[in-house]
């Protein structure tokens, strides 16, 4: 069941402390990628909660890469990346979001998603929920819509999933 995929993805997930900084206790996914069959469970739990309420898969550089990719293997929809600045070729659309420290921007091609698409936004980790809020404003800016988050990890307290509100967020362990 989904509980033993969240004790699994609980154990796999180290906790680092001070890294990359000081003060900060970093979640390391790398076990979960190390065991292909727990990271194909998880894509198969993200898309089962959606069922077919999504068009497209929505994924972001860097580490949504691989929740994105597993997601659109599980379902065979259409996989769509959000990028960093500078890496994909146009036309696109941008947006700038704040980082721990100053910002950064997000681009997608234009055409990615179409005007009557639903999209399954998908990442490793919801943090603050800035990335992930980022992602929403490049998809409804092309005029589809958001149809939820999914993430394989959520950490408690930063405020995630109240400022992805009113979209729907499915994370399969909570970290509190
Ligand atoms: C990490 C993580 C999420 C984001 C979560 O990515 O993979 O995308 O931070 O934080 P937030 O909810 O506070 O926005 P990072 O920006 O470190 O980039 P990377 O995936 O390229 O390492």
């Amino acid at each position: 069941g989904t509980g033993d995929l969240a004790d699994r993805i609980d154990r796999l997930a180290t906790v680092v402390e001070d890294f990359p900084r000081p003060g900060v206790r970093f979640r390391d996914l790398a076990g979960v990628y190390a065991q292909p069959a727990t990271l194909g469970a998880a894509a198969h739990a993200l898309a089962t909660a959606y069922r077919d309420a999504f068009s497209h898969i929505v994924a972001v550089e860097a580490r949504g890469f691989m929740v994105g990719t597993a997601v659109a293997l599980a379902t065979g929809k259409p996989l769509v990346l959000v990028r960093k600045a500078g890496k994909l070729p146009g036309p696109l659309r941008s947006v700038k979001y704040d980082l721990e420290y100053g910002e950064d921007v997000l681009e997608m091609q234009e055409s990615a998603v179409p005007p009557d698409g639903r999209a399954l936004i998908v990442d490793d980790v919801l943090a603050t929920g800035g990335t992930l809020a980022a992602v929403a404003k490049l998809v409804t800016e092309s005029g589809a819509a958001v149809a939820g988050f999914g993430v394989l990890l959520e950490l408690a307290g930063l405020g995630g999933v109240r400022r992805l509100h009113p979209h729907r967020v499915v994370a399969l362990q909570t970290d509190r």
